[in-house]
């Protein structure tokens, strides 16, 4: 069985999702500049995953550093959190991780005592996100009818997070419950985690699943082949606006243009009282090589202008519901987050 990411005692090994379909290889990495790096290149990616890739990067720097000076130690620890938080500017769950980091250095009074917690709070972090995506399943999976087909965007699996997934939990559980689903998988280009990962995923559960061009999703909607649309998500600000995937706005508009229900998953991680809206959210922009070639294969003319926005807005009022592990937004266009929130 594979996995995302794993705390190896004295590395951090995780699956090397770039390889993917093609190769299964493991990355095991002895040093944080590395997993920083990993995180940096998508070797790790997802939100909830590369915040658990920071925690662990954080606890391995503790665990290698050479100070013995408690003021010295903490300094340097938060400098390691502040490389962390450049690794990638959009998913809200890094921060969140790294903050949960940040707090237990900020406290200590003894450099052995915080390596142990910063270990055991990364390893928390990990273990509380399978749980988390459990839940989210349960509570999602009510929403997918038998016989339903389910189009996802992007990669919200078990790739993306610790296990299990929040979008394709919500599908993993639908299938638990003995529902007989389909799932339409956009490939999500340009970096094509559609393809290369939920396809993957997905065909290795057996679940049915047909891989689909994004620029197809309007016409199988157009002939009624989709009950509804599950995303996931990398922040979703205070009145319920969600940065996603770029091209997961795209979607919401055809689900709406068809009636098709377009739910969020995502953990209460992902929710971010401090961005009032999406007009907030930074947006990543990512190397156009990501766009001018294909594995490798150049597919644009040398020196062509090209923008590469690694992510995009679905505005509240697109979304039927947010579903996290604490219970479900429904319109979240009139109440944005606030009910989950604010208790
Ligand atoms: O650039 P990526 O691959 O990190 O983007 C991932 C997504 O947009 C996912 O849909 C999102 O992080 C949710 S993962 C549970």
């Amino acid at each position: 069985m594979y996995y995302t990411i794993r705390w190896d005692e004295t590395a951090v090994s995780m699956l090397d999702q770039r390889m993917l379909p093609v190769q299964e290889v493991y990355r095991h990495y002895t040093n944080y500049h590395d997993v920083a790096d990993a995180i940096r290149s998508m070797v790790v990616r997802g939100a909830p995953a590369i915040g658990i890739a920071a925690a662990m990067g954080i606890a391995l720097a503790a665990i290698k550093s050479k100070i013995n000076n408690i003021n010295d130690f903490k300094s340097e620890m938060l400098q390691v959190c502040q490389i962390f938080a450049s690794t990638r500017p959009t998913a809200v769950n890094l921060f969140w991780a790294i903050n949960r980091m940040r707090n237990i250095i900020e406290k200590s009074e003894d450099i052995d005592a915080c390596k142990n917690d910063l270990v055991h709070e990364a390893q928390k972090i990990h273990q509380e996100d399978i749980e988390i995506n459990k839940k989210i399943g349960e509570f999602g999976q009510k929403y997918i009818g038998d016989g339903f087909t389910v189009m996802t965007y992007c990669n919200a699996g078990a790739l993306a997070t610790g296990g299990y997934g929040t979008a394709l939990g919500v599908i993993r559980s639908a299938v638990e419950h003995g529902k007989k689903i389909k799932v339409y998988s956009c490939e999500t280009r340009p970096y094509l985690q559609g393809a290369r990962i939920t396809a993957w995923e997905l065909f290795k559960d057996n679940i049915d699943t047909t891989l689909i061009c994004d620029n197809m999703a309007g016409h199988f909607m157009k002939k009624s082949e989709i009950q509804c649309v599950i995303v996931g998500a990398d922040r979703i600000a205070a009145n319920g606006d969600t940065a996603n995937k770029i091209g997961t706005y795209t979607m919401s508009i055809l689900a709406k243009a068809h009636g098709i229900p377009f739910y969020v998953a995502a953990p209460i991680s992902t929710l971010d009282p401090d961005t009032p809206d999406g007009n907030s959210i930074i947006i990543e922009e990512r190397n156009i090589d990501e766009i001018a070639y294909i594995q490798g294969v150049q597919i644009a003319p040398e020196g062509i202008f090209i923008k590469n926005p690694a992510f995009d807005v679905t505005p509240a009022a697109n979304i039927t519901a947010i579903i996290t592990e604490k219970g479900v937004i429904e319109n979240p266009a009139v109440t944005g987050i606030g009910p989950l929130v604010n208790g």
